[in-house]
Formats: structure tokens, C-alpha cells, sequence
């Protein structure tokens, strides 16, 4: 069982990250580097998908006369943040990145959108970077080991409302069964979403919470998607095969997605309550042994 306090879930948060490490015997093997996200999965759709994240995020800025500003932490292609364009006017970009942060900036020219990029790691860019009506964090929080700065620094930074958007399980959950099949160890099943809602809740934050499914714009781009995979799972282009096999027989579009979000105090919630989403969610998330092996 995760424990309950807050230094304690960020440790276990850590630790349960940390399992997640290529053991270096098959990192030595691996013909590339694993690591890298390859901007093109990460261009956003041009009609954004309405989930629960979308909605909670869009909720405080209706409210707000003439639109306001959106803080995206891991940016991406920004598929969080121009979700939100309109009513949303200005968009602050940060990402580890330069490559997304360069995609995200083509999007915004493309889209005419006022934006801002800042390349860093965050928080350790936190102080060169405004704060914004509402801050968005989809798909980052995985890659966080130290989860009480990084979520403190998303709090300190929104005027109104932080949306986090994290897969219910990790994100590399659904390789699990290549993992076994190709170098035969079985990964880790935590840390999930549930252990980050645990976490937020200790800080004290008023966090709500709700789960969905989510389902990825199909990939244009078969061939970098299947690049992509095989670079994770540190194999050569001979599994290309059977790694488009396992894609096509699993599917790689739709997974449980949960959306966190809670509001800072700096205005009354009473002014823009939601009226689809409720004001306190029970997490549906799936137990320990509910969930399922491939995210
Ligand atoms: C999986 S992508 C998600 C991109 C986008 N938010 C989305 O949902 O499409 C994660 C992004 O977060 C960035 N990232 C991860 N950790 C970060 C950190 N601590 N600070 C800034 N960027 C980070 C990565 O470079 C990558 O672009």
C-alpha cells in the first residue's frame, strides 16, 4: 500500500519512478539512445478532443473578460494549450526541449496565436517565467522524481486554476508485454495516477479529479511511430515487424487518462462553477488489482 503522508508519497513516488530505469545491460545493447520524444507525435489535432481537461481548463478563462492567459509546463507541440484558443489569447510555452519548443512556436505563427516560449526544465525555470490565469501539465508528470517543487511551482504560477493531465498508469505501461517478449523482464505497475492524486492531496492542494479515456489522433506518420516504439525498447529495425504487428493487433490510440485539477484561492470559484463537469468527482480510477497490464 502507498503510504499517506506527503514526504512519504513523494519518496514513494520517486522510488516507484525510479524502478522504471533500463537496466544498464540492455541500455548497453540498445543500437540508439531510448530517450526523446519525436515532435511529430505531439502536433496538435486541428479540432482539440472535448475531455474533462479541456473543460476544466476552459472554465476559468470563459469566465474571465477578454480571455487571459495559459501557462503550458511540458508544452509539447502544445496540444494542451491551443486546445484552449479561443478564449484563451496568450500562450507561455516551457519544455525541456528545443525541438517541441520550436514545433509549439510553428503552430502558434501558423495559428496566428500570441506565444511565448522558454526553454528549461521545470522548476528550475520557474522564476523567469509569469504567471498565467490558468496552468495546463498534460502528459509530463511521469517524468518528474521530485514531485512537491514541480507541483508547487505549477500552484505559485496560476492566477485561477492548475489542469493536469496524466495516463492512468505510466505511460510506458503498455510496452510491457514487448518489454517481456523481446528482453524478458516484466515492468514495474506503479507509480499511477491515483499515487500523484494521493500526493496533491497531501500537499494540501483541493485537488478534484477525473478519469477518461483518451484517444490519440491517428499517427499520419506510421513508420516514426514505429520508430519510436522500437527506440524505447532499445531493439534494432529487425522487430520493426512485429513491433507494426503488435500496434495494429493492440491498437495505440485510446488509454485511461485522469485529469487533476485544483484552484489557487487567488479568485472566488463561485464565479465560474462548472456546469458539466461536478464539483467533486470520485476518482473511478482502477484499484491495484483492477488494473490492467497494458495502459
Ligand atoms: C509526453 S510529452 C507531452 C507534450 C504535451 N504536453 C502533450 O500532452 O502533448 C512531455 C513533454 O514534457 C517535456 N518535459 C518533461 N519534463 C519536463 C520538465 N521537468 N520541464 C520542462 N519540460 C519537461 C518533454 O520535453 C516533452 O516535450
Amino acid at each position: 500500500m502507498p503510504p499517506e503522508d506527503c514526504a512519504e508519497l513523494a519518496r514513494y513516488w520517486a522510488e516507484s519512478l525510479a524502478e522504471w530505469a533500463i537496466p544498464d545491460e540492455i541500455l548497453a545493447k540498445a543500437p540508439e539512445p531510448p530517450w526523446g520524444l519525436p515532435p511529430g507525435l505531439f502536433t496538435p489535432p486541428p479540432e482539440p478532443a472535448d475531455t474533462p481537461s479541456r473543460r476544466v481548463a476552459l472554465a476559468p478563462l470563459q469566465a474571465k473578460p477578454g480571455g487571459g492567459s495559459v501557462l503550458d509546463i511540458g508544452a509539447g507541440g502544445g496540444a494542451a494549450s491551443f486546445a484552449l484558443v479561443p478564449p484563451a489569447t496568450r500562450l507561455t510555452a516551457v519544455d525541456q526541449s528545443p525541438a517541441m519548443l520550436r514545433s509549439f512556436a510553428e503552430r502558434a505563427a501558423e495559428r496566428g496565436v500570441e506565444a511565448v516560449t522558454v526553454e528549461g526544465s521545470w522548476p528550475d525555470v520557474a522564476v523567469s517565467v509569469d504567471p498565467a490565469d490558468v496552468v495546463v501539465c498534460h502528459n509530463v508528470l511521469y517524468n518528474v522524481a521530485d514531485p512537491v517543487p514541480f507541483l508547487t511551482a505549477l500552484t505559485e504560477h496560476a492566477e485561477l486554476r492548475v489542469v493536469i493531465q496524466i495516463t492512468a498508469n505510466h505511460p510506458r505501461a503498455r510496452l510491457s508485454p514487448l518489454w517481456s517478449r523481446f528482453w524478458g523482464i516484466t515492468m514495474p505497475q506503479r507509480p499511477r495516477a491515483t499515487d500523484a492524486l494521493d500526493l496533491v492531496r497531501a500537499m494540501g492542494l483541493p485537488a478534484e479529479s477525473q478519469s477518461f479515456t483518451t484517444a490519440r489522433p491517428p499517427v499520419e506518420n506510421r513508420s516514426e511511430l514505429v520508430a519510436f516504439v522500437r527506440r524505447q525498447l532499445c531493439v534494432g529495425p529487425e522487430r520493426d515487424g512485429e513491433i507494426e504487428r503488435w500496434i495494429s493487433e493492440n491498437g495505440f490510440g485510446e488509454r485511461q487518462a485522469v485529469c487533476i485539477w485544483w484552484d489557487t484561492g487567488r479568485i472566488q470559484r463561485s464565479r465560474y462553477e462548472l456546469d458539466d463537469v461536478p464539483a467533486v468527482i470520485q476518482p473511478d480510477l482502477p484499484d491495484d488489482d483492477q488494473a490492467p497490464a497494458v495502459a
